[in-house]
């Protein structure tokens, strides 16, 4: 026996070899790589204290909590416009010195949104339907062209959706974006287990295994080899974003100079929340330690707490957009900081799995455990971290569902709303109503949404053509 096999048999995890011998000789090394992959200690740990001890209950996680410190935007009660501007111009300068990477996590199976593909490929422009990958690639671009130095892009993916996203990047010719300057890699995997911690397999020759979570993208920037290659190429500053959200800000000068001007290791952006029951994580302090509180996490009495003008008192909502530093990936990452290590959460889903018998059964109901990381748990172990507000309108407006809040149509609306703001600072009259959404369907490019000047005189170009209004295009 080899062994590998030995060794599952030795923890209690036989069963994952039961069929090994009716296998082909190439399906028995592809198992026995699977298998080789996991870390059974780690797994046996994880079972004993997640799956088989009951929960600590929320009320345990919100002893000691406190709303969060922020820097409110300029505009918010207490803003400061000089240390905006000062963090700006820090910010430009460190783009300028090509110190800054794009990095989006894109190895999520998006299965609320009920699309079939990598969920970076999803239509998402009101007009031109381009993707969420085409929309982050052009602001990259632009961004490029602002600063004058190539920024790379670090994409995420999983084994789920890997080749389906590279190909993807290829039939497009990369966006316009130098092929060498956009680097993939996959997220690592965990195995779901059954509640008595049994490994599951999804066929005779294969273990139901699934990616680790986005707190899973800090050790696989290392071992892909991503923080190696940005040392390199003197990149020191890695901004973070998911791929469900068109709106975000890939590259915000600002931001990145909060960050470097204190020395931050880890920054987050903020928006007041927008309701008490809103799922987003909440920034909070616990014992001087900034951290996030999931929204699952947070009771509901301090989820609905107000504070003496009837705000939110927990009002910090996460959006899921960070900053860095390359050195502090490095130091998580590499897990050789054993004092500084993500914990895993637990999810209760619905896993096909083969029986004892070997019959492959499709659960009706959560029949398995998987085990994610969230990067967010980082923020504990980071020094100085900075947490800055921004306006939702201009940086958060996610497609996670496939109709409601969240969804396809509000994002569309959110950008159409953004669009109109654009045309408006360009000096452009534009019909709205009161939510600011324009009263026809038109699209701007990222590559120069932003810039008024550049916007006003295409807009004039078009918007003369009458047979255009509807639809009207600006790339
Ligand atoms: C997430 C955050 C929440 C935050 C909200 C903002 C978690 C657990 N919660 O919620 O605090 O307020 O976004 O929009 O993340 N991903 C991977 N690999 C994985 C799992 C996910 O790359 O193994 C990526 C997805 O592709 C996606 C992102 O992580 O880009 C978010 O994952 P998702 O599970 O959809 O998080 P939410 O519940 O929406």
């Amino acid at each position: 026996m080899s062994s590998i096999r030995q060794h599952f048999e030795e923890n209690g995890q036989g069963h994952v070899f039961a069929h090994f011998e009716s296998l082909s000789e190439s399906d028995q090394k592809k198992l026995e790589e699977q298998a080789s992959g996991i870390d059974l200690t780690e797994l046996a740990s994880l079972v004993r204290n997640l799956v088989q001890s009951p929960g600590s209950g929320n009320e345990a996680i919100a002893d000691n909590l406190e709303p969060a410190n922020v820097i409110p935007l300029p505009e918010s009660k207490g803003g400061n416009p000089t240390d905006w501007k000062e963090a700006r111009s820090k910010g430009e300068s460190a783009l300028r010195n090509g110190r800054v990477a794009a990095f989006c996590v894109a190895g999520g199976q998006g299965t609320r949104l009920g699309y079939d593909g990598p969920k970076g490929t999803f239509g998402v422009t009101p007009v031109l339907k381009k993707s969420l990958f085409q929309v982050f690639a052009e602001k990259i671009l632009a961004s490029t062209r602002v600063f004058g130095k190539p920024i790379p892009w670090y994409i995420m993916t999983s084994v789920i959706n890997h080749d389906e996203t590279v190909q993807f990047f290829e039939r497009h010719e990369y966006f316009g974006l130098p092929e060498d300057r956009v680097h993939f890699f996959s997220q690592g995997l965990m195995p779901a287990v059954d509640a008595d911690g049994k490994i599951l397999l999804s066929s005779p020759s294969e273990i139901a295994l699934s990616p680790d979570g986005h707190g899973g993208s800090l050790r696989a920037l290392v071992r892909s080899g991503a923080v190696r290659q940005m040392e390199a190429d003197g990149i020191d500053t890695i901004s973070y974003f998911q791929v469900d959200n068109p709106l975000v800000r890939c590259i915000d000068p600002a931001f990145i100079g909060f960050h470097l001007l204190n020395g931050s290791e880890l920054s987050s952006k903020m928006v007041p929340k927008a309701y008490a029951e809103e799922k987003v994580g909440v920034f909070c302090q616990q014992d001087g330690t900034s951290l996030v509180v999931e929204y699952s996490d947070l009771p509901e009495r301090l989820a609905s707490e107000t504070d003496e003008n009837g705000n939110l008192r927990f009002n910090a909502g996460s959006i899921a957009i960070h900053i860095f530093s390359r050195s502090f990936v490095r130091r998580l990452g590499s897990g050789k900081d054993e004092a500084a290590r993500l914990p895993f959460h637990l999810a209760h889903k619905k896993v096909p799995h083969l029986d004892e018998n070997g019959t492959l059964v499709e659960p009706n109901s959560p029949n398995a455990y998987k085990f994610e990381m969230f990067v967010f748990d980082a923020l504990p172990f980071a020094a100085n971290p900075v947490i800055i507000e921004t306006a939702r309108e201009d940086d958060f407006s996610p497609v996670k569902n496939a109709e409601g809040v969240d969804s396809p149509q509000t994002s569309r609306e959110d950008q159409l709303r953004q669009y109109a703001r654009w045309a408006k600072s360009a000096g452009i009259e534009i019909e709205t109503d009161d939510t600011g959404l324009p009263s026809f369907a038109f699209e701007v490019s990222p590559l120069f949404g932003d810039t008024p000047g550049r916007f006003a005189s295409s807009w004039d170009e078009l918007a003369h053509k009458p047979e255009l209004t509807e639809g009207l295009v600006l790339v």
